[in-house]
Parts: structure tokens; C-alpha cells; sequence
């Protein structure tokens, strides 16, 4: 079913009201070949008809996540005002993405996307709303000090939060020159590294290794001072735990940071970027971690994320979230609208 009109008008909306596209500016549409090229030429016409300069670039998808596009792609990236990001193996962590955002682009990070995502969770949603419910949850993140996640099926991890990191709100809205934002719907930090104690059972999914996704057993991660120390499930367990290895750097066992996802259109699909937005549902990252968190886990060789679904999550003994809700005297009232 080709849905071209709802595709145009959130290709439009993703150009005009995220990326913030201004008339002559460069814009590039960045992809793979694992990325829909209707949707691809979607936006380069939603931009064109906001008299931007836009460009479509499309490279082989490559076998992992984080490596360095083609030189001349590079190139581009550094000479573009803004880059719409879609690659499936996503180049957050690569030199090229770092130099475009240091010539000052503007990087809208859409990992993944496809037509139906775009339409669902840019398209349909009340993305100022959502936005709202963002800007609320990072100030209770904020001022939470100790934060325990359990959940019915093993779940049982504590840690303390500092005040002096920061807590992003990745609203996808790009306001300023030489930052990059990904969609909205997600929050993220960095807990202090050595309190983080406890189990993790991951039960949505996990991203990369790249042969992992939805998963079909929950995986069971045992956490000693922010480190993986032990890993338990079945097959998909044992996947993960050769691919940490494999990487070799002792630093991809360490959580680099905890999420928020908040998108009230988001649904498991296998797609990252939307998994890792589902609504009341906390994500971990795992090794390399943005300088911007002000954490101690610093660059590594790679990045993990995995999932948990439907978690009951407290904030300094407060429930915050459970069942797949924001039930906490703050959120109550614009979970009731954006769930409704
Ligand atoms: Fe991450």
C-alpha cells in the first residue's frame, strides 16, 4: 500500500519542523541501500519545496554499525548546512560525523527509518506534545537522585544519578549550528558509573550485534559497578556475549548510558530507533559514550543498546513509570492526553 500523500506531509514536517530547513541552505540526504529510496526522494522534494539546496547520497550498507562512510560522502557531510542521517548501520561514532558537526552541520539522526515509521512517529504524532512530556521528564530526571528499575521478570537495578551531568532531551528539533539531534521520544544520561548495581533482563531487543533485533528470550545481564560481569539466556544471550568479546575493548561492558523513550506512537518493530522509543520504556547503552554526558566510560571501539520493556522505574523511592505508563502527580495528566 503506497500511503504517498501522508509520506509527503511527514517528509515535509520532518525537513520544515525538525531539521528547521531554511530557504538556499545544503541539505543532505544521507542513506544506505537498506533505506526505502521513495522516502529518500520524498524528502529531497519536501526540501526543494522550501527552496533548500537538497542532495540525496546513498552508500552500500555496510556489515557493522559506526564505520566510515565512502571518502567522498565524507566530504559532503562537511560542506552540508544540514544532513538528514538515515543509514541503517548508523556512523554516530565515526570521524566523518564528527568533522561535519565541527564545519557546524546540522544532523537529523533518523537510524532506520522507513515510510511507515515516518508517517507513524513523525507524521501522526503531536510532536510539540511529545516534546512537553520530554521537557517535563528530564527535569524529574534531573533532580532524581537514586533511581531503582525493577520489573516482574527480573529486573532489579539501582543507581544514583549526578547532578552535574547533564540529561538530553533528544527532541530531534535543530535549533543550533554543528549539533545533532535524533528523533524525538527518548531522554538520555549518564548514571554514575560505579553505583550501578544489579540485573538487567533485557526483553525487547538488542542492537547491535546485527544478526540480534526483536528478541525472542530475554537476555539476563548482571551488572557490578556499571560493568556486564555476567551474561545468561539462551542462543541470543550467547550471540551478544561472543560480539562483546569479539570487539575487543574491555570498555563495551560498561553502560554508557540509561534512556527514557517516551514516543506514544512507538511499537517493537525491529528497528532501533523506534524500539528504543517505546513509551515508558528504559534503554542502556553500552560502551563507546558521547563526551557530551560528562561520563567516565569516554570513546571505545563500538555501542550497544538494549531494551526493556514496560519496566516499573522509582525515583528516589517515587514511582515515576510502570506498566507502560507515566503514573507519577507530574505525568499523569499529559500521559492521559498523549495516550488517550
Ligand atoms: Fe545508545
Amino acid at each position: 500500500m503506497s500511503m504517498f500523500m501522508e509520506l509527503y506531509n511527514s517528509a515535509l514536517k520532518t525537513v520544515r519542523d525538525l531539521a528547521l530547513t531554511n530557504s538556499g541552505e545544503k541539505i543532505l540526504i544521507l542513506a544506505d541501500t537498506a533505506i526505502d529510496l521513495e522516502m529518500l526522494k520524498m524528502l529531497a522534494s519536501a526540501a526543494y519545496s522550501l527552496n533548500a539546496e537538497p542532495s540525496i547520497m546513498i552508500y552500500e550498507t555496510r556489515e557493522e554499525v559506526n564505520m566510515e562512510p565512502p571518502k567522498h560522502v565524507a566530504e559532503a557531510m562537511i560542506s552540508s548546512d544540514v544532513i538528514i542521517s538515515l543509514p541503517l548501520m548508523y556512523i554516530l561514532h565515526t570521524n566523518a560525523y564528527n568533522e561535519a558537526l565541527k564545519a557546524g552541520a546540522r544532523i537529523l539522526e533518523l537510524t532506520g527509518m522507513n515510510p511507515d515509521m515516518m508517517i507513524r512517529l513523525i507524521g501522526r504524532v503531536d510532536y510539540l506534545k511529545m516534546c512537553e512530556l520530554g521537557d517535563q521528564l528530564v527535569k524529574i530526571t534531573k533532580d532524581a537522585r537514586e533511581v531503582h528499575i525493577k520489573s516482574n521478570n527480573g529486573t532489579d537495578l539501582r543507581f544514583e544519578n549526578d547532578p552535574a551531568r547533564p540529561v538530553y532531551h533528544n527532541d530531534g528539533i535543530l535549533k543550533e549550528k554543528g549539533i545533532y539531534k535524533p528523533l524525538g521520544g527518548q531522554i538520555s544520561w549518564a548514571p554514575i558509573e560505579e553505583s550501578i548495581e544489579g540485573t538487567i533482563v533485557v526483553d525487547t531487543f538488542i542492537w547491535p550485534p546485527t544478526e540480534l533485533g526483536i528478541l525472542k528470550k530475554p537476555v539476563k545481564l548482571y551488572i557490578r559497578e556499571g560493568k556486564i560481569v555476567e551474561i545468561e539466556g539462551g542462543v541470543e544471550a550467547k550471540i551478544f556475549g561472543n560480539w562483546l568479546r569479539s570487539i575487543e575493548d574491555e570498555k563495551m561492558y560498561y553502560i554508557a548510558h540509561a534512556s527514557w523513550g517516551f514516543h506514544p506512537k512507538a511499537r517493537l518493530t525491529g528497528i532501533p530507533l523506534e524500539d528504543e522509543r517505546l513509551y515508558a520504556g528504559i534503554e542502556f547503552g553500552f560502551g563507546s559514550q558521547s563526551l557530551k554526558f560528562k561520563g567516565r566510560i569516554g570513546k571505545a571501539k563500538s555501542h550497544t543498546d538494549v531494551g526493556l520493556y514496560n519496566p516499573d522505574v522509582y525515583f528516589d523511592g517515587v514511582l515515576i513509570a510502570s506498566n507502560g505508563r507515566f503514573v507519577c502527580e507530574d505525568l499523569r495528566e499529559i500521559d492521559k492526553v498523549l495516550k488517550k
